[in-house]
């Protein structure tokens, strides 16, 4: 009987040290301990044994229980172990998987570019609200009562405060001006970047919600040289090009004198014509020319409804579409683009 214990265990050890499996390792411990194993066999004929002999079965068949439990146990750690080494194992030659990935909208990467040449000439920026009061909007920027702008056509107007004031969604930054001013003193240097809206019927150029750029410089002696100056740098700046700016006389009511500003020719680059032939250019149509904004001297009613005294201080202005300026450099040619949400407009920036 005892050579049957040790054959046994012989075997059950062996059976451990090849089962490389979990299934096949709980197999083994099923035939050795289980039930019909060869051990539950040995203690069965134990009754039938003398007491002598009982003496040395007994321990030895409890001896060889353990070693067969430790080796079971020994051999599972094993093959826990391989198993979680196989799950970490990877194919580093295998083909990623893509990352959907966001990108910033271009009207975004205008403005930050915009906003990072302005602020290197030491410019800071300002914000206003887009519900702004009649005041703001058009009296503070010597629009007359009856100028068309505060038409029912243009303007989007908004419930009345309950103060009685007048709101509308302001047309221009140049809306954000009164309000700087009012918390200010000059010499300062702004831009004021921010959503427009404007009542009119939509086409590829003009669409009703739209985002202008404004640029605010006064002090003691500030003229339109500073502007040329300011203007030239900037665009050269942000086309990454030598751009001349061009001013023809316009009018704008918070103005004096007024301008209507160009800039030479992105794409001819002022010629007007097309590099190889003498075809007029697409983009200017052979102007040489496109144009940008509206800009002039602070007009000194401005100054005044700010508070500031009169003739005190001088300035310029400048406000410019951000769309126009984004479908220059990024060849846009419909503004809706802009605000349709259509993402594969997006995803190609
Ligand atoms: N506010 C004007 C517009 O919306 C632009 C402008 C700004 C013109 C500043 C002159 C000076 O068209």
């Amino acid at each position: 009987m005892m050579q049957d214990i040790t054959q046994a265990k012989e075997a059950a050890l062996a059976a451990i040290a090849a089962a490389d499996s979990a299934d096949a390792l709980a197999e083994v411990r099923v035939r050795y301990l289980g039930k019909k194993s060869p051990f539950t066999a040995i203690l069965k004929q134990m009754k039938d044994l003398s007491p002598d002999e009982r003496r040395a079965v007994g321990p030895a068949a409890n001896e060889a229980k353990t070693a067969i439990q430790e080796a079971l146990a020994a051999q599972q750690e094993a093959i826990d172990a391989a198993h979680d080494a196989d799950a970490e194992w990877v194919d580093v030659t295998a083909p990623g998987t893509p990352v959907a990935r966001g990108s910033l909208h271009p009207l975004t990467r205008v403005q930050r570019d915009i906003e990072e040449i302005f602020t290197a000439m030491g410019f800071a920026i300002a914000d206003g609200p887009e519900v702004e009061t009649e005041f703001y909007n058009f009296d503070a920027v010597n629009v007359p009562t009856d100028h068309p702008a505060r038409d029912m056509q243009d303007t989007f107007w908004v419930q009345t405060t309950p103060a009685g004031e007048r709101q509308v969604l302001r047309t221009h930054t140049t809306s954000v001006q009164v309000r700087y001013m009012q918390q200010h003193t000059p010499p300062f240097r702004i831009i004021i970047p921010g959503r427009v809206f404007r009542q009119e019927a939509t086409d590829s150029t003009h669409d009703h919600t739209f985002h202008q750029f404004e640029a605010l410089v006064v002090g003691d002696d500030v003229s339109v040289a500073h502007f040329l100056d300011i203007a030239q740098k900037f665009f050269s700046a942000f086309f990454h090009a030598d751009i001349k700016v061009r001013l023809r006389p316009s009018y704008f009511p918070f103005v004096e004198p007024g301008f209507e500003f160009d800039i030479s020719c992105t794409k001819c680059g002022g010629s007007g014509r097309n590099s190889e032939d003498t075809a007029a250019c697409g983009a200017c149509k052979g102007n040489g020319y496109l144009e940008v904004g509206g800009a002039g001297m602070v007009h000194q009613n401005v100054f005044v409804a700010a508070g500031y005294e009169r003739d005190r201080y001088q300035g310029f202005a400048w406000g410019f579409g951000l769309e126009r300026l984004a479908m220059m450099k990024y060849k846009i040619d419909d503004i809706r683009h802009f605000h349709s949400g259509d993402v594969r407009v997006i995803r190609q920036f």
